[in-house]
């Protein structure tokens, strides 16, 4: 399967990537199957992502993974924008190939993590208590093992497809 034009698109043109340097919160995830790491920056105005950057070592799926993940929680209500799931993200991106679903965990979960950070942060306990089994499960893709070997993207080199070599890392 070949990367569909919307993954190029914002695997070549990648929407807010970057850092915020006095975020409300931050999350960061490793992959654990290819090493890539992947961090998640918002700010908060009014219960809403007000902005959200990101910073990321991985793939060019992770690359537009993360730029389309952006650009769905911007604006959002906090609640609303931890919803969005890993297919979400594939699904606006025209699908992924299978080997590479993988990859998309890497940018809903940084931003779960970085909502729970907020929360935390301002002791809205409640709201994680409530949010508990998005944000479990955030935690732990950090922990997951055995994955497939195969989806590096070191593979992906020399075919024409997205590789490491991408603007969005740091
Ligand atoms: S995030 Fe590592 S191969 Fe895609």
């Amino acid at each position: 399967m070949k990367y569909s034009e919307t993954v190029m698109d914002h695997f070549m043109t990648p929407r807010n990537v970057g850092e915020i340097p006095d975020a409300d919160g931050h999350g960061m995830i490793g992959n654990p199957s290819c090493g890539d790491i992947m961090e998640m920056f918002v700010t908060v105005k009014d219960n809403h992502i007000d902005d959200i950057k990101f910073k990321t070592f991985g793939c060019g799926a992770a690359i537009a993974v993360s730029s389309m993940v952006t650009e769905m929680a911007k604006g959002k209500l906090l609640e609303d924008a931890i919803l969005i799931s890993k297919k979400d993200i594939a699904d606006a991106l025209g699908g992924l190939p299978p080997k590479k679903m993988h990859c998309s965990n890497l940018g809903t979960s940084a931003m779960r993590l970085a909502i729970a950070n907020y929360w935390k942060k301002n002791g809205m306990d409640d709201k994680i208590a409530s949010h508990k089994h998005l944000i479990k499960e955030a935690e732990e893709e950090n922990e997951e093992k055995g994955q497939d070997e195969k989806s590096c993207c070191s593979t992906e080199r020399g075919d024409g497809q997205p590789d490491c070599s991408n603007p969005a890392k740091t």
